[in-house]
């Protein structure tokens, strides 16, 4: 029967979790976000990424997805983009509460505080939804047993685009545990390149112009005390990147930690 067919077309595939949607918010015609059951026995580091996916037309399709929530919450959160014709995004930016959504057993990724040796002040660059490993990190209260400063900045196109960033900072101020925690150790810089606003400009621009830094009131780059994460498109990562590695830090990875660490925001 055509029923029984498309039951066994959408089948969850065997050895993934299938979870189920509990919020959805969207920001802008090109951002959402969603939260969705947490299996117990999941366990990640925060900043790491999981494939997360969708059935469609009977097959599963999966993309890397930073876990934007904190490793202690007992859900999970993804800060997405919305692509019209994007092979996963034209579906997901579908979703409501109530739905399933696949996930990948095995989490994995290098923006995690184990792949930095220890410093004072950490600096989180993202554009766009590479905001996502930092909301997962900024409520993490390790971070900051090992970062004095941490230091979010995020660059959008347009204002509206910000207001992840800007809800994130709300929360924890409001979080019963984590504003003490927290305290006065968190700071957003947030600019846009695409319409007015007080903080404009790209990140790399501003670091390079040092505006960055007399807007924040601290001293330009030093490896002696200063950490780095890096985390947007392909173009943003090289730029930054070059830019920490003249100022003399190095990149660490899992297996060896080093002063600075990278990875791509999810493109489609
Ligand atoms: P711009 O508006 O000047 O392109 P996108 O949505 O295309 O990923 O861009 C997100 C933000 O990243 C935009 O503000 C964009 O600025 C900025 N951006 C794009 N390329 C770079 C780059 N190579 N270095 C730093 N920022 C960049």
């Amino acid at each position: 029967a055509p029923a029984l067919n498309k039951d066994i077309a959408n089948a969850v595939p065997a050895g993934v979790y299938a979870e189920t949607v509990t919020a959805v918010q969207h920001y802008t015609d090109r951002l959402f976000r969603f939260r969705m059951t947490r299996p117990a026995e999941f366990r990640f580091r925060s900043g790491e990424f999981a494939m997360i996916g969708l059935m469609i037309d009977g097959k599963p399709l999966y993309r890397a997805y930073s876990v934007a929530s904190p490793a202690w919450d007992d859900e999970l959160e993804f800060f997405s983009i919305k692509v019209p014709d994007g092979p996963l995004t034209s579906h997901l930016q579908n979703l409501k509460v109530g739905d399933t959504v696949l996930m990948r057993k095995k989490p994995t990724g290098t923006l995690v505080n184990d792949a930095l040796v220890p410093g004072k002040r950490l600096y989180m660059f993202s554009t766009g939804t590479g905001i996502a490993p930092f909301a997962s990190l900024i409520r993490d209260p390790e971070t900051y047993e090992k970062f004095d400063d941490v230091i979010l900045c995020h660059t959008c196109r347009e204002v509206s685009e910000l207001k992840y960033g800007f809800d994130l900072i709300d929360e924890i101020r409001n979080h019963e545990f984590l504003a003490e925690v927290v305290g006065d150790k968190l700071k957003h810089y947030a600019t846009v390149t695409r319409e007015d606003y007080p903080f404009k400009g790209r990140i790399t621009d501003l670091m390079r112009s040092g505006k960055l830094y007399s807007d924040l009131g601290v001293p330009p780059l030093d490896v002696a005390v200063d950490r780095g994460m890096i985390c947007g498109s392909a173009a943003m990562l090289k730029e930054t990147k070059q830019i920490l590695i003249d100022a003399g830090l190095n990149e660490g990875s899992n297996n060896k930690p080093g002063e600075f660490v990278i990875e791509r925001a999810f493109v489609d």
